[in-house]
């Protein structure tokens, strides 16, 4: 009997259900001691173990964890300028008992004296047991994750990859809508510079969504390479200038800021900032249940007055951040 039981949880191709997380298959392919660089790095069975522990989390409470990373050290590394990103990693940290080192500021570190990331990134590993690095050089926590001993995780490079905002988000939309293969996805705004659309479409393309809805103004639209990627994973996509004219079918709507630092000129990023600023007329034409969603900061493009529309779910996406980090870090230290 116990022999069938243990049967019926283990699956196809090595993976394991298990029975108090009914709702996740668990790769036998752990994530403990595992870099987090590009949401590819992780099997979508290791991004749903990710999401469903951080929901498990949530639903238990913050309190349950407080001795979880006890003795354990992660450092952070920001060269590029971070609110929610190196704070919800911290704090996240904190709440499982461990302890935090780093900087959010490269000038107090020796990259001003000319240290490279590959030299930064061995020493780190004799202080700490995991580390996450932001870096506005595509490609720099790679590299780091390549001369580290300990999980390395990529907190944003250049307008390149975002993966932890991408946990983020996979949790959110989780709790708040259910089911991907129902949603159809909306991304609004700057999809050519904005790195946690890239990371985020792509791996909901994996995923398998019903459909993504691209708006964007014409010099702003996805980067063709990740365009035909997308489009190679076969999920429906529908790509447009008008936000209004779109807004009936969609289910999460993804606003992103236009990203300023990333613009070659000044006058370009005028013209362009106001493009799309969802406010509460816009919003009478969007669904009951569809969910507002922004990676924050926002700085136009959602008008204060949606703030009290329960709809708009971006500061709890904000909350969500922490518990994605939580199980995030707690999966690669190998202490759940
Ligand atoms: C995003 C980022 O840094 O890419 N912010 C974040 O991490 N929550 C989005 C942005 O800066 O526009």
């Amino acid at each position: 009997m116990v022999l069938v039981c243990l049967l019926a949880y283990y699956g196809r191709e090595g993976t394991f259900i298990l029975p108090s997380l009914n709702r996740k298959r668990v790769s036998a392919v752990a994530i403990r001691g595992k870099s987090l660089i590009s949401p590819d790095d992780f099997t979508v069975e290791e991004l749903q173990q990710v999401v469903t522990t951080a929901n498990e989390m949530m639903d238990t409470g913050i309190d349950s964890y407080g001795d979880l990373c006890k003795g354990k050290i992660l450092a952070t590394l920001f060269y590029e300028p971070s609110t929610r990103t190196r704070l919800s990693f911290e704090t996240a940290m904190l709440r499982m008992g461990g302890s935090v080192l780093g900087f959010g500021d490269a000038n107090t570190s020796s990259v001003s004296k000319g240290e490279s990331i590959a030299d930064t990134a061995r020493v780190i590993s004799y202080y700490a047991d995991v580390a996450v690095m932001r870096h506005p050089k595509e490609g720099a926590p790679k590299l780091a994750a390549q001369y580290a001993t300990i999980p390395f995780i990529n907190g944003g490079d250049g307008g390149h990859q975002h993966p932890t905002q991408t946990l983020t988000d996979l949790v959110t939309i989780a709790r708040y809508k259910g089911d991907l293969a129902q949603q159809v996805v909306a991304f609004c705004g700057d999809l050519k510079f904005g790195r946690t659309v890239h990371s985020l479409i792509r791996t909901l393309a994996r995923m398998q969504v019903k459909k993504f809805v691209l708006i964007s103004p014409e010099e702003l639209t996805l980067p063709t390479h990740l365009y035909r990627e997308v489009q190679a994973k076969g999920v429906p996509m529908e790509v447009t200038t008008c936000l209004e004219e779109v807004i009936p079918e969609v289910d999460v709507l993804y606003m992103t800021r236009i990203q300023r630092e990333r613009f070659f000129n000044e006058a370009d990023y005028q013209r362009l900032k106001d493009t799309y600023i969802l406010d509460a007329r816009k919003m009478e034409g969007a669904k009951r249940d569809m969910i507002v969603m922004h990676p924050l900061p926002r700085v136009n493009e959602i008008a204060y007055e949606i703030d009290d529309d329960p709809r708009a779910i971006y500061f709890k996406q904000s909350e969500c951040g922490v518990y994605a980090r939580m199980a995030l870090m707690a999966l690669q230290l190998g202490v759940m």
